[in-house]
Parts: structure tokens; sequence; C-alpha cells
């Protein structure tokens, strides 16, 4: 971070602007808003700083600028057509420690003017550090469009309203949740019609009927990996929760999309690795909800695809918790489609079977011939520790050595890898390539199509082709 944003309350305090001109007064307009006690002090001064010295808004110093003007001053901006005279005043301030702005010449400033959304009290700067000035604009147009102008309306009031609430509701989660239900409330359409008195009246009865609220639980698919193939659902319900219980597919990225303050609890599954017990992570549920939280439980992928989503649900009926489920994007789609292959072709596939690698509870297998047959595509999750046995099952069922195969590793990521090449050298190309889990494994006709059809994701790097074993060797 090159610069630290911060919200600076210049009410009253002396700011020192040196220059008269139209520049200068594009920052005079800016820091009278924010009410600071303006001296400006130039030679010569446009009309208008001469109509605010009449209304008392500025002070005019019609004089050369020398280093002891800015004595007593929290801030100074350099707004003249002269660089030395820039150059002198950015000198004098910086010896003295007081901030300088020195307009068009970012080397001599302390501190820039961000790009500012006024949606008072609710104030959004924007800044590239100078870097790219035209993408801050469109930045800005974006969200002047999507930001209501209630928004600052309905800031004020619940700012009113903030010592009562507090008064009434004792504890943080609690004044979080009453303030969620108001921004979810008549309140705000009372404001966009600009109905205030009813809308406090609202507010106020809202408080007066409050009730605890009820923990909640939220089964949330969390997709592959790309933040970008979260749902909005899966946004909201991140950015609601209190404790956010995720398990270690999910990705850094999307962890990073969750509220600031929400507790992370990681009860992570890993083959091989030290893993928290699913009975666990079902208590752990129940009992942050019984204690009023809302949780997230965030999957990977889609929680009711290998994702144990129905189990933790049924340890909440017992409760009488409430909870919901987002789905999400399964490997199989994300994957597949990252890596180019499409699971279903007229001419190569009109089925898809999604399997696991690991055996049934009982230790069952699955049935191979119906795995085996052409012109079907078979996704096997978790299938990496079994793929010898996948291999060689699949070949004794009838399927043909030459399928094409497609191994995924850390699909939709950044550091996602394919590797392909054919039934028959599937357990030698996991080793070979030494993938590593997460991976998805593709069999079938499909795979042939994505040399053709491969992309280069949303991704800062890209995809990895490896050889197939005999073009390596
Ligand atoms: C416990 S299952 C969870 C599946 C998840 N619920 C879903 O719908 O994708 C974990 C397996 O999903 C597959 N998987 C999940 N994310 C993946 C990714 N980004 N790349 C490759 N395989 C992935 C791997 O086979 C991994 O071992």
């Amino acid at each position: 971070m090159q610069y630290l944003p911060i919200f600076a309350d210049l009410n009253a305090k002396s700011v020192l602007l040196v220059g008269g001109g139209h520049v200068a007064l594009r920052k005079a307009r800016t820091l009278l808003q924010a009410g600071a006690a303006l001296s400006v002090v130039a030679k010569e001064f446009a009309p208008e700083f001469v109509q605010w010295q009449q209304q008392q808004q500025v002070k005019l110093i019609g004089a050369e600028f020398s280093p002891e003007l800015l004595a007593g001053h929290w801030l100074v901006i350099a707004a003249t057509d002269d660089d030395d005279l820039n150059a002198l005043v950015h000198q004098a301030a910086t010896a003295q420690q007081i901030w300088v702005n020195t307009v068009d010449d970012q080397s001599k400033c302390e501190f820039i003017f961000p790009s500012i959304i006024d949606r008072s009290p609710i104030l959004i700067a924007i800044s590239s550090g100078g870097k790219a000035p035209v993408l801050v604009r469109r930045l800005r147009e974006k969200l002047e469009t999507i930001l209501p102008q209630h928004l600052g309306p309905l800031a004020s009031l619940v700012g009113k309203f903030r010592r009562k609430v507090q008064e009434k509701l004792h504890n943080f989660a609690e004044r979080r949740q009453f303030y969620e239900r108001v921004f979810n409330s008549e309140v705000v359409s009372l404001l966009q019609t600009e109905q205030a008195d009813a809308a406090a009246s609202k507010l106020e009865a809202m408080l007066e009927g409050h009730e605890p609220s009820q923990g909640e639980v939220f089964v949330v698919g969390a997709g592959p990996g790309d933040p970008e193939l979260l749902t909005l659902k899966a946004l909201q319900c991140m950015q609601q929760a209190d404790v956010i219980v995720y398990d270690y597919l999910v990705s850094e990225p999307i962890l990073a999309l969750v509220r600031r303050d929400a507790e992370l609890i990681c009860v992570g599954k890993k083959a091989g690795a030290h893993s928290v017990q699913q009975e666990h992570t079902n208590q752990l549920l129940v009992d942050l909800a019984l204690a009023g939280k809302k949780v997230c439980r965030l999957k990977g992928g889609d929680p009711f695809i290998f994702g144990r989503g129905a189990e933790e649900i049924e340890a909440l009926l017992p409760h009488a918790i409430k909870f919901q489920v987002v789905p999400g994007i399964t490997a199989a789609a994300g994957c597949a489609a990252y890596a180019g292959i499409p699971l279903t072709h007229r001419d190569h596939a009109q089925t898809v079977q999604i399997v696991t690698g690991h055996c049934q509870k009982d230790g069952k297998e699955p049935d191979w011939h119906s795995l085996s047959r052409p012109q079907q595509t078979l996704v096997i999750y978790m299938g990496l520790m079994k793929s010898a046995h996948i291999q060689q099952q699949l070949l004794q069922a009838g399927r043909a050595a030459s399928t094409p195969v497609a191994i995924l590793e850390n699909g939709t990521r950044p550091e996602q890898r394919v590797v392909t090449g054919t039934l028959a050298e599937l357990a030698e190309l996991i080793s070979q390539h030494q993938i590593q889990s997460p991976a998805l494994l593709v069999i079938g006709e499909v795979v042939s199509l994505q040399q053709q059809l491969a992309w280069y994701g949303a991704h800062s790097s890209p995809t990895v082709f490896a050889q197939p074993i005999a073009q390596l060797n």
C-alpha cells in the first residue's frame, strides 16, 4: 500500500493554500466543504476568492509566499503554475513536518486527494496512487450510478439512533443483527420516497419490539476456487455471517471476501492430514447457532455434491435451527470448463457420471460396468489415491485403453494444471507429474476436445498443458 487512506477532520483547522488561480479554486472548494479554516496566499486572486472573503469563508493574504506563513497550519497545498514556487512550498512544509500536497506533481506530495463519492455522512474515497486516473474516474462513475442517494439520509438516521440502540441492546452481535434488519426493512423504502419522519418512527418501533435474533446456518458452496465463480447469494451470506466455518478447499482469495470481523474456524479435511471429525463439525454448527450466531458453513464446490452438506443439515434438524442452502459450482463443472473440456457433447458423450474415488461406507465397489460405458464422461472426485485401481477396473470392465483422460489439478485457480493422456496411462501420469490434491479425473472421449477448446481462464498465470507420458519418454 503506497498511501494509507485516512479521513481527516479538518473542521475549523487552519489550512494554507498557495495560489489564487483556477487550480487553487478547485482545491479550495473541497477544503471548504470539509469545513477547513482556509487562508490563501497569492499575488492575485480569482473573483470567487474575493467573494468568499466578503462572505468570511476564506482569509486572503496578498503577498509572496514565505516559509513563515506556514506557522500554525495543519496542511498546505501548493497550487500555483510556478514549479519553483511549488518546490519551495513543498520544501518549507516538509522541513516543518506539515503535510503538503503539490497539485499535478506527485513527487512533491506527502498526501494526495482521492476521488470522492459523497453520500454524506457516507464517503467513498478512491485512489490509484496517481497510476491510473482514468480507471479511477470510470470506477467512480460506476459507483455513482449504483449507490443510491438515500444512502446519506439512511446513515444519518441510524446515526441519530445509535445511542438508543446501544442502551437497549447490550452486545455487539445483537446490535449488528438489529442494524441488518433495519437495512432490509421498510425504513429504507420510506427514505427512498423522502418520508424521513415515517422512517424514523418505523425505526423506533423496530427497536421497541426488538427480540434477540435466532441463530441460523447458511450452508454455502464456494465453488472450485476462483472467487469470481462465487454466486451473489454466497457472497451475501459470507458478508452477513458472524462465524465462517470453512474447509481446506475454500481458497484464500475467497476467504478474503468474508465479513472483516467474522470469526474464522477451519474444519478442513485433507487426504492424509489431520482433520476435524465430521461429528465435531456437526456439533460445532449446532452450538454456534444455538448461541444465536449466524453461521456460514463454507464448502468447496457445491455443498450437496460430495460435500456432506446434507449430514450437517440433518444435525441441525432436531434443534429446529433455521438453515439455508446456497448451491455452488461443483468442481466437475468449474474445472472442466476452465480446462476446455465439455462434459457432454452430441458426438462424444450423452451422459456424465460423477463418482467419488473413495469406497462407499460398507467398502462396496461401484458398478464398474456402468462406469465403463462408451459415449459417456466419467468424472471422479478424490480419485488420486485409488487411480491404479480405477484404471484397472475400468479396463477390465471393457473401457478402451485408448480412452482419453485428463487430470485437473487445482482447477480454476492460478496454479491450475491439466495433464492429458489415455486410460492405459492414468496412474502413471499421476505419479510422473506428481499430481497433488485437489484433483479431478475426467475420463471419456470429450477429453479429446481439450487441446482445441482450452482457454486461459481468469488467471494471472496460464494453464499448463503437460505432455502425455508417451510423448515425455
Ligand atoms: C470432498 S470433495 C468436495 C467436492 C465439492 N463439494 C464440489 O462440489 O466440488 C473434494 C474433491 O473435490 C475435487 N475438487 C474440488 N475442488 C477442486 C479443484 N479446484 N480442482 C480439482 N479438483 C477439485 C477433488 O477431487 C477433491 O478431492
